[in-house]
C-alpha cells in the first residue's frame, strides 16, 4: 500500500489503549432482578481498575424493547429502566474517569427500534407521508404489490427471512436485521442532524468515544436495486456516501476530543482503510484478526496485512479476539476449525476446552504485545467458554430467525460468575438471571481466579500491567523456526509464540517477563505457549 503519507500523530490514549467491552445485561446485577445493570457496573469498577483497562465500551444501554439485545434503540438519550437512569450513567462515567477509565458508548445509526417515536409516527402517517421518508418505505412488486421491493439478503447469518415487512396499508419497509429494527434513510438531512445531536449529547456527558454499530451499512442505493453478487458498488454495503457522513461526525468528535471505533466488517483491506483516513474514524475493529485461525502463517499474514493497511492513513490497529457477536475464544481455539465464520456456527461442535484455553492464554499475550489498541470482551479475562443455552431459553434473534439452525450469540452473553459460593455465581440476582449459567460456571468465578496465580484472570492482570514495556514503537519480526511467531518491540522487549509440536529455544541472554504456560524441562517454549522476554 505504498509509503506512509501521514507522519504518526501525537500519542493519544486510544492509540494503545486496552478497552474492555461491557455487555451490561450480563456484567453484574445490582438490584437482584436477574438482569445486569449500571448499579452492578458501578459496584465492580474497582475490579476493572485492578484489571488495568483504559476504557470501557458499553454495548447499547438505551431504552429498548430488547428484540436484539439493545441494538434496537427506542430512545438514544435515555437509559433502559432495566439498567438504570441517565443520572446513574452520568455518575458511572464520572466515577470511572476518577479511576482513570474512559467511557465509550455504542451508537446504532443504521436502524432504530420499531418502538422509536419516528417509526411510530411513520406507521401512523401512512403511505407517501413525509414521516415515512425517514425510513425506506416502498410499494411491493408484482400485480398486487405482494412481493418485496427487492431481494436483499438478511444481515443475520443463517437467516433466510426477508429484509422487508409489509404493513396492512400495503407499504413495505426495509430492515437489514429484524422487522423490529427498521433501517433509517441516511439520505435524509433530519437523520444526519439527529445523529450528530446524539453524539453531542453523549460527548457532553463526558464520554470519550463512540463505537459505531454496523458502520458500513448506513448508506443505501436510492433506487434500492436487486442485489447482484460482485456488482460494484454494492447497494447497501460500504457505499462512498458513508465517508461524507463520517467526515461530519469527525468534526463533532473533534469539538469534544472524542474518538470513534467503527464496526466495519469488510474483506477488502484498502476499502476498510478508507474509513480510517485522518478526517474520518480514528479506529475500527480488526475482524480479520478475530476471524483468523490458530496458525502461525495465517496469524503472521493477518498481523502484517493489518499493519500495512493502517500505516498509510496513520491510524492505529486494533486487536480483537472476541465480542458479544462471536464464539468465545477458548471454545473457538478448542475446535478443529479455529477460525471464526458466522456461516459455520453449529450446535454440538466438538470442543477441547483445555486445548482452547491454552491457546487463548497464548493469544492474549500475542495480542497484548502488538502495536495498537486491544479489546477485551467481558469474561474473556476469565477464560469463559461459549455456553450451551437450552433452546427454549435462547433469546437471540439470530437463532430465532434461522429456523433454529444457527445457535445464535447468547452462548457468549451469559451472566458473569463473580463469587463461587454465592447464588448464581455471585452475579447478584435473587432469581435466575435472564440467561441460565452452566453448572460449572462457579469454577470460573472471579474470587476463585483471584486466589489462583495460574488463572486466566491472573494472566490478564499481569499482562495488562506489564504491557507498557513494549513501548510505542513498531514491530520487527525476528528469525524463528517454522510455526513460531517472534517479534521485538522497543527496548529489546520481545514476544514469542509457539504454535507447533517442536519446542522452541528462547533467544539466549533474555529475561523472562511473562509466560502463558510452563516452559519444558529444558527451558524451551512448548506448543501453544507464548512468552514475553527482555533482551
Ligand atoms: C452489530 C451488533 C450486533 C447487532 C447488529 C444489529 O453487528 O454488534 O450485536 O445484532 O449490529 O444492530
Amino acid at each position: 500500500m505504498g509509503q506512509p503519507t501521514h507522519a504518526p500523530k501525537g500519542h493519544d490514549w486510544w492509540r494503545s489503549a486496552v478497552i474492555y467491552q461491557v455487555y451490561v445485561r450480563s456484567f453484574a446485577d445490582g438490584d437482584g432482578d436477574g438482569t445486569g445493570d449500571l448499579a452492578g457496573v458501578r459496584a465492580r469498577l474497582p475490579y476493572l481498575a485492578e484489571l488495568g483497562v483504559d476504557a470501557l465500551w458499553f454495548s447499547p444501554w438505551y431504552l429498548s424493547p430488547m428484540k436484539d439485545g439493545g441494538y434496537d434503540v427506542a430512545d438514544y438519550r435515555a437509559i433502559d429502566p432495566a439498567f438504570g437512569t441517565l443520572a446513574e450513567a452520568e455518575k458511572l462515567i464520572a466515577e470511572a474517569r476518577e479511576l482513570g477509565i474512559r467511557t465509550v458508548v455504542d451508537i446504532v445509526p443504521n436502524h432504530v427500534s420499531d418502538q422509536h417515536p419516528w417509526f411510530q409516527a411513520a406507521l401512523a402517517a401512512g403511505p407517501g407521508s413525509p414521516e415515512r421518508e425517514l425510513f425506506h418505505f416502498r410499494p411491493g412488486r408484482g400485480p398486487g404489490g405482494e412481493l418485496p421491493p427487492n431481494d436483499w439478503p438478511s444481515q443475520f447469518a443463517g437467516s433466510t427471512e426477508p429484509v422487508w415487512t409489509r404493513l396492512p396499508d400495503g407499504d413495505w419497509y426495509l430492515h437489514l436485521f429484524t422487522p423490529e429494527q427498521p433501517d433509517l434513510n441516511w439520505a435524509h438531512p433530519a437523520v444526519r442532524q439527529e445523529h450528530e445531536d446524539i453524539l453531542r449529547f453523549w460527548f457532553e456527558r463526558g464520554v470519550a468515544g463512540v463505537r459505531i454499530d454496523s458502520a458500513a451499512l448506513l448508506a443505501k442505493d436510492p433506487d434500492l436495486p436487486d442485489f447482484v453478487e460482485g456488482r460494484d458498488p454494492n447497494p447497501f454495503v460500504d457505499r462512498d456516501e458513508l465517508h461524507d457522513i463520517y467526515r461530519s461526525w469527525r468534526a463533532v468528535a473533534d469539538d469534544h476530543d472524542g474518538v470513534f471505533v467503527g464496526e466495519v466488517w469488510l474483506p477488502d483491506a484498502e476499502r476498510f482503510a478508507r474509513y480510517l483516513r485522518p478526517d474520518e474514524l480514528h479506529t475500527a475493529f480488526n475482524f480479520s484478526f478475530l476471524s483468523c485461525p490458530w496458525d502461525a502463517g495465517r496469524l503472521r499474514t493477518s498481523i502484517d496485512t493489518t499493519l500495512a493497511e493502517h500505516a498509510p492513513v496513520g491510524a492505529p490497529a486494533t486487536w480483537v479476539l472476541c465480542n458479544h457477536d462471536v464464539t468465545r475464544t477458548v471454545t473457538r481455539y478448542g475446535r478443529t476449525d479455529t477460525g471464526f465464520d458466522f456461516a459455520i456456527k453449529a450446535f454440538g461442535t466438538p470442543t477441547d476446552l483445555a486445548l482452547g484455553t491454552r491457546r487463548a492464554r497464548a493469544a492474549a499475550l500475542l495480542s497484548l504485545a502488538l502495536p495498537g489498541a486491544v479489546y477485551v470482551y467481558q469474561g474473556e479475562e476469565l477464560g469463559l467458554p461459549e455456553a450451551d443455552i437450552p433452546r427454549d431459553r435462547i433469546e437471540d434473534p439470530m437463532y430465532l430467525r434461522s429456523g433454529g439452525t444457527d445457535p445464535g450469540r447468547d452462548g457468549c452473553r451469559v451472566p458473569l460468575p463473580w463469587v463461587a459460593d454465592a447464588p448464581y455465581a455471585g452475579f447478584g440476582s435473587r432469581e435466575e438471571p435472564w440467561l441460565p449459567q452452566p453448572v460449572d460456571w462457579t469454577s470460573y468465578a472471579v474470587d476463585r481466579q483471584s486466589a489462583d496465580a495460574g488463572s486466566m484472570l491472573a494472566l490478564y492482570r499481569a499482562a495488562v500491567r506489564l504491557r507498557p514495556v513494549f513501548g510505542e514503537g513498531p514491530l520487527m519480526w525476528l528469525p524463528a523456526p517454522e510455526g513460531v511467531l517472534a517479534f521485538a518491540r522497543a527496548h529489546g522487549v520481545m514476544c514469542l509464540v509457539n504454535l507447533v509440536d517442536r519446542p522452541a529455544d528462547l533467544p539466549s541472554g533474555t529475561q523472562l517477563l511473562l509466560a502463558s504456560g510452563p516452559l519444558d524441562a529444558e527451558g524451551r517454549l512448548p506448543k501453544d505457549t507464548a512468552v514475553w522476554l527482555r533482551a
